[in-house]
């Protein structure tokens, strides 16, 4: 447990990307198996074509197989569900992900659909959100994955804290929130619709901010001692004309209030591609039915 207040996402990732290749280093020994992602990139968007080199590249580097596919933007849905449907078959492939966003021809929820739900290492699919919510064994995404690891390193058992959420979407507030109630927290989910936002954040004991809103969350909001995790990531332009990134918390004035906060960049971020390889690690173990090393 680290004594500074600023919580070390890039420094947590390493850690659990390192544990992660021990992991699979040790079911090639044991089991003769390597674990394999699968990731597919429709079309030429930069910001995706980014995030799929790190993926494959981090993929790689703990020792899995990445399998990449990378298709033409004028691809079809049903050429793109053929693809699918092949790598659900597929046992060299444990894990499969499609970078969203897709071209506007192919509908992204049939695309998410089609995934094995047990090869879903996004936890997109409606069967994963369905396990989170009641408490089965599924797979969870990625951001909230990592947030939530974040949390308890600096935090231990959470029973019984006061967790405020800022953000529904599908992908991050909801499953925080499913994640900090299985976890015993008491959970209030904020929203765009909220009263008094300020207020409701004020008596959080954890603060999740997953809104989209460069530093919309100000220090005054913030209980003295809480912990607050950042998931937001926003380009402004800076002083110098230059583009920076910033979270949806004011990270100074949150700073000189919380207990512990995740900075942007370097705080959630990080967490979220390592989180994906624990993602793909769970489900090869769960479809081998190998024991995962504690
Ligand atoms: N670190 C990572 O790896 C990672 C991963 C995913 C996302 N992100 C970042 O996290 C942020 C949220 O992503 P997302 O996909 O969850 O966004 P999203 O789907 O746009 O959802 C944003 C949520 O914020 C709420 N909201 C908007 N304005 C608000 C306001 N003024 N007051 C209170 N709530 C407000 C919305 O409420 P309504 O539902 O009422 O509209 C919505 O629930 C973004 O900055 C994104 O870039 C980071």
């Amino acid at each position: 447990m680290s004594d500074s207040k600023i919580i070390d996402g890039k420094a947590f990732a390493e850690t659990l990307r390192r544990d992660i290749a021990a992991q699979v280093a040790a079911m090639k020994q044991a089991h003769g198996h390597v674990p394999g992602l699968a990731v597919v990139l429709v079309g030429e968007d930069s910001a995706s074509k980014v995030y799929v080199g790190s993926k494959a590249k981090q993929t790689k580097e703990v020792g899995m197989t990445s399998f990449e596919h990378r298709l033409p933007a004028t691809t079809g849905q049903t050429e793109l569900l053929a693809l699918i449907e092949r790598l659900n078959r597929d046992p060299a492939v444990n894990g499969i992900l499609v970078q969203l966003p897709l071209p506007k021809q192919i509908d992204p929820q049939a695309v998410i659909d089609a995934i094995d739900p047990d090869k879903d290492v996004d936890g997109f699919h409606v069967v994963n959100a369905g396990r989170l919510a009641t408490g089965g064994a599924g797979l969870v995404p990625c951001t909230p994955l990592g947030s939530m690891m974040l949390i308890k390193s600096r935090l231990g058992d959470l029973s019984g804290k006061r967790a405020v959420v800022v953000g529904r979407s599908n992908i991050v507030g909801k499953p925080m929130a499913s994640l900090l109630l299985a976890e015993s927290c008491t959970v209030t989910i904020a929203h765009s619709k909220t009263r008094d936002l300020p207020g409701e954040c004020a008596r959080a004991d954890i603060l999740v901010a997953a809104v989209g809103r460069p530093q919309m969350i100000r220090g005054d909001w913030v209980k003295p001692g809480a912990v607050v995790i950042d998931v937001g990531i926003n380009r402004v332009e800076g002083p110098d004309g230059k583009g920076r990134l910033v979270g949806d918390v004011h990270y100074e004035e949150a700073l000189a209030k919380a207990g512990a906060i995740t900075p942007v960049p370097g705080g959630v971020g990080p967490m979220t591609i390592a989180c994906l390889l624990q993602n793909t690690l769970t489900a090869t173990c769960r479809q081998r039915g190998i024991k995962l090393a504690a």
